[in-house]
């Protein structure tokens, strides 16, 4: 309520400041101050243009006067950094930072402003407070301080804090999100009579609760949350008797249960122990919950704190609970029936947890429920209509990823009209539900992988005109999508993996995120599609029919992070317009038809990282605009017809390259030994090209390939797109996906008419994985340290011209498991032991003079040798995919999402937020959903800090 109230209260206040346009003349040593004060502004924003001159500075914006006395009491300087839309549980927060702020020092004049009584500064960037600088303790008549969102001095903190307590008027003080590293543990004289509003959140305060805390007993509304506060919550705390709103979430409190004494505050009505690792059973806490706080507590906030056991029964006795968010703790269990006495429930919120028992049909008597949120879950049970009986108000429900069945008649009328449905991976049977059809206020929907397999009704479509997220993908839906479809305020669709066909529909101008990929759409790529979605950050059509060429509007989409158009029939030439004011990072036009040489002004794009063309007719030289591109991680040329030398200049501009595929094209010619300069290179295939002449003697300096460890470093990962690449591993040629190649470290050369012997240099490539040197000329031995190359899981030296045996250090290759020396002049036995004993299939050492197992051909005896090759050590390195898995997905991200679109610096207490989707879009945008309703409306006053383009 207290939150409520300070809101408000700052709407108001803006209300009143905007049409405070009296007549009265302002002071003059008022109206210096206020200049003084415009002069720390860097960068002035409008609403300072009025603040110059002889004028009255009452009429100035955001100045406020005593409409008798003529003196400043409202000063309202406060910064948008970030505003948000609310649509059902979507937020979009926009970086609007619409003044510039300020830096340096507050004037010691503002202290000439004595009668103020109201201070607004929020998010006005840095401020410098100095204790020497008494301006504040002049402001005898300051109530309200409100500077959240000012980054202060970190030394400042405690010094300001003392100084307001001198302030006896203060009735508010807002200090979120202030950078505040500490605070006085003791106040020789406390003040702070009036004091009715502390907001300390969002800080990094390290410290206890200071013990004068306890002594402010007119205190209503503290909240503490997101700092690093520690230790026990005294349980002085009964002291605070007027306390409506106790707010001490995300936080280091001690672990120790929840201070009993919260039970005896008879006027709580807002709790928030979120992101305490409670630890407990929940069902322990009863005591707390069982005195007077039980009548009036409203708002129960208890997400992230590490509950277990089940959502006890006496839940149901906190009767006017209004918010219950229990989202992401370890509760299993049912959905308690008690939990039905709660007549007054609007959000239930028990997101993530491990629920894996009934959910009673009582709950469709919550005749206020507005939210619902039981998803991730284990929730394996039958939800009917009777569920949702009296549920008229709900607008948000939220079901996603419980193996329950929602079980309603197609003709179902349901009670509400929902915001926000979200029910993916639920079974909801295979025709398309037609009860959806009376939701029409839908902003967000998300219906992915329930099993539909029909035809999408022609009334779905009118559905989409207020749809902000749409996710149909992962069923089988089929039919077209009419042209006149609306995507009015559609910012993420995503249609994946069904069976939509025709041509592509239009889309709204805002969408950011597109997502068409296996279906069967045909057609063109409408040619106008940059110009009429120029905002677009995704865009993938993979894996359809499109056919024509591919625009050169898409060359105006600036905000483009990845368009990915791979696996369709497009031709022509590539368009060759591209920007160097583009973001654009990712560029997948592989597996079509198109023609010609890859465009000069590809590499003007200074964000550009991975460009895949494989699988089309592009012909050419090496092209010498590559050059440019020295940001460029991956590049697939493979299978075209590109042609000439390997350029010697790849080391040295390509040097960030981890993956370089250039195989099944013309190139000719010998293998620059400046290739080898590359050495962040993970896969480097060469293969089935003209290349002549010796391997370079340098190949050893790839050093990522040195080194054993699968952790590769983090690769591309914008949205949902998916890197791939072919690859002949196991003997034949397959898709590798991003997540598999970046484990993978591999050389292929085969298939070109290489000469000379393999260089022992290679054998320091301890990490690599694969080896194929097949089809080539190579003659010598095989080098007696490849034994040494621990990781090797393929190696085909096949089809050469080698001699001598095969080296006994094969035998340590324990991961090998496709090993092809066919067709050389290899003599002598076969090496055994180990791994080389599961070798069973002859063909491998076919067209030799082998003998030994398993060729069936005995050796001489004098040709025997000791069947011990030499032991090196065994690197007992666990193959920790999943930990890689993790690594991986997690700095893909951070590389894509902090490369180009700037540093977000994400507000602690989201942490406790749950974020369920989130995109990065245009480098401005931001989408959350936020499946905890928790103060939101605080949380989304989320700093955002853009590099910007050029950063
Ligand atoms: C001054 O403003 C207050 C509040 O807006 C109003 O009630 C009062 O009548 C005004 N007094 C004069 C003299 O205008
Ligand atoms: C209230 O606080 C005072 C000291 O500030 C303390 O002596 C007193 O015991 C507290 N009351 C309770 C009931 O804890
Ligand atoms: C639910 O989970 C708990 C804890 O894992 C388990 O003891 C219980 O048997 C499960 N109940 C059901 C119905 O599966
Ligand atoms: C869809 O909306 C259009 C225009 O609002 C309307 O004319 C049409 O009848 C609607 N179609 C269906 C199937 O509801
Ligand atoms: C394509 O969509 C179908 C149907 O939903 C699905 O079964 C298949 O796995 C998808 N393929 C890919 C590569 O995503």
């Amino acid at each position: 309520m207290a939150a409520m109230f300070s809101l408000l209260q700052v709407l108001l206040l803006v209300l009143a400041l905007q049409h405070s346009a009296v007549a009265t003349n302002c002071k003059e040593r008022e109206r210096h101050a206020l200049l003084e004060l415009k002069k720390g502004f860097k960068d002035p924003s409008k609403r300072l243009f009025s603040w110059e001159g002889q004028d009255n500075c009452c009429m100035w914006e955001g100045v406020q006067c005593d409409n008798k006395t003529g003196n400043v009491i409202g000063l309202d300087l406060r910064n948008t950094v970030s505003y948000y839309q609310e649509v059902g549980d979507l937020y979009i927060i926009s970086s609007r930072l619409e003044g510039a702020g300020f830096k340096g020092t507050i004037p010691s004049c503002l202290g000439n402003l004595s009668s103020l009584q109201t201070l607004d500064l929020s998010n006005n960037g840095v401020y410098q407070y100095e204790p020497s600088h008494q301006w504040l303790s002049h402001l005898t008549s300051l109530q309200h301080l409100v500077v959240s969102g000012v980054t202060f001095s970190s030394n400042s903190s405690t010094s300001l804090l003392l100084a307001l307590n001198k302030l006896p008027s203060l009735v508010e003080i807002s200090l979120s999100d202030c950078m505040l590293e500490s605070i006085p543990l003791f106040i020789p004289i406390l003040n702070f009579s009036s004091l009715s509003i502390l907001d300390l959140s969002e800080n990094n305060i390290n410290s206890s609760m200071p013990g004068w805390f306890f002594n402010l007993s007119i205190l209503e509304y503290l909240d503490l949350t997101s700092n690093d506060f520690h230790g026990r919550v005294s349980h002085n705390l009964v002291n605070m008797t007027s306390l409506k709103s106790l707010n001490l979430g995300v936080n280091d409190f001690s672990e120790d249960a929840i201070p009993e004494s919260i039970g005896s505050l008879c006027n709580l009505d807002t709790l928030d122990l979120s992101r305490w690792n409670i630890s407990k059973r929940f069902a322990e806490f009863g005591g707390v919950f069982s005195g007077c706080l039980r009548n009036s507590l409203t708002h129960l906030h208890l997400s992230s704190a590490s509950l277990k056991g089940i959502i006890p029964d006496w839940i149901g006795d906190i009767k006017n609970l209004q918010v219950l968010d229990l989202s992401n703790n370890f509760l299993y269990g049912s959905v308690p029936s008690s939990l039905a006495r709660l007549s007054s429930l609007q959000e239930m919120i028990l997101v993530s947890n491990e629920l894996n028992g009934t959910v009673p049909e009582d709950i469709g008597k919550l005749s206020e429920l507005v939210n619902l949120n039981l998803g991730e879950n284990h929730l394996n049970v039958v939800l009917s209509e009777t569920h949702f009986t009296k549920l008229e108000k709900l607008e948000i429900l939220f079901l996603s990823y419980n193996p329950l069945v929602f079980n309603v008649s197609s003709h179902w009328n349901p009670p509400f009209i929902l915001k926000t449905l979200r029910i993916s991976s639920c079974s909801l049977g295979t025709q398309f539900p037609t009860w959806l059809q009376t939701q029409h206020e839908l902003h967000a929907l998300d219906m992915s992988d329930v099993g539909i397999a029909d035809t999408a009704p022609i009334w779905f479509w009118n559905l989409t005109t207020k749809l902000f997220s749409l996710d149909l993908s992962h069923n089988q839906i089929e039919g077209s999508i009419p042209k006149t479809s609306s995507f009015r305020d559609s910012f993420s669709i995503d249609l994946s993996s069904n069976r939509f066909s025709g041509t592509l529909p239009e889309f709204g101008s805002i969408t950011r995120i597109l997502d068409l990929s296996n279906n069967t759409f045909s057609g063109h790529i409408p040619a106008s599609i940059g110009e009429r979605m120029p905002d677009m950050f995704y865009l993938s059509a993979s894996m359809n029919k499109l056919s024509g060429r591919v625009p050169s509007s898409l060359c105006q989409m600036k905000g483009m992070g990845a368009v990915d158009l791979s696996k369709n029939q497009l031709s022509g030439e590539l368009p060759d317009c591209w920007l160097n004011s583009s973001a654009l990072q990712i560029l997948d036009f592989s597996n079509n038809n198109v023609i010609g040489g890859i465009p000069e002004s590809i590499c003007d794009m200074p964000s550009l990282t991975s460009l895949h063309l494989s699988n089309n007719n592009l012909s050419g030289e090496f092209p010498v605009s590559l050059k440019k591109c020295s940001g460029l991680t991956a590049l697939d040329l493979s299978h075209n017809s590109f042609t000439g030398s390997i350029p010697t200049w790849i080391g040295e501009s390509l040097s960030s390259l981890d993956i370089l595929s250039l195989k099944s094209n013309i190139f000719l010619d010998h293998i620059p030994p400046e290739i080898s300069q590359l050495t962040s290179l993970q896969i480097l295939d060469l293969s089935s090209n003209n290349l002549s002449g010796p391997l370079p003697r340098t190949l050893g300096n790839f050093s990522v390939m040195q080194v054993p460890q699968k952790i590769g470093k983090g690769l591309r990962n914008v949205q949902d797109y998916k890197e791939s690449l072919l690859l002949i591993l196991k003997g034949r040629e397959d898709e590798y996906n991003i997540k598999l190649l970046s484990l993978l470290k591999v050389i292929d050369f085969s298939g070109n008419h290489l000469s000379g012997d393999i260089p022992e240099d290679l054998t320091s490539l301890y990490g690599l994985q694969a080896l194929n040197l097949s089809g080539n000329y190579l003659e010598g031995e095989i080098p007696n340290k490849l034994g040494r190359l621990q990781q090797l899981e393929t190696l085909d030296l096949s089809r050469n011209e080698l001699t001598g045996s095969i080296p006994w250090s094969f035998s340590n290759l324990s991961f090998l498991n496709h090993l092809n020396v066919s067709y050389n002049h290899l003599t002598g036995r076969v090496p055994s032991g180990n791994q080389m004993n599961t070798f069973t299939d002859p063909s491998i050492y076919i067209g030799n003079d082998l003998c030994g197992f398993p060729l069936g051909v005995e050796c001489a005896k004098d040709g025997e040798r000791n069947r011990e090759g030499p032991s090196e050590e065994e690197d007992d390195e666990e193959d920790d995919v999943m930990l890689w898995w993790y690594i991986g997905s997690t700095s893909g991200f951070a590389v894509g999402f902090w490369s180009v679109w700037g540093v977000l610096i994400f507000k602690k207490s989201w942490r406790y937020g749950w974020f369920y989707y989130t995109n990065i879009v245009c480098g401005m945008i931001y989408v959350a959903v936020v499946l905890s309703f928790a103060r939101i409306k605080k949380k989304m006053m989320m700093l955002m800090i853009f590099r910007g383009r050029e950063g």
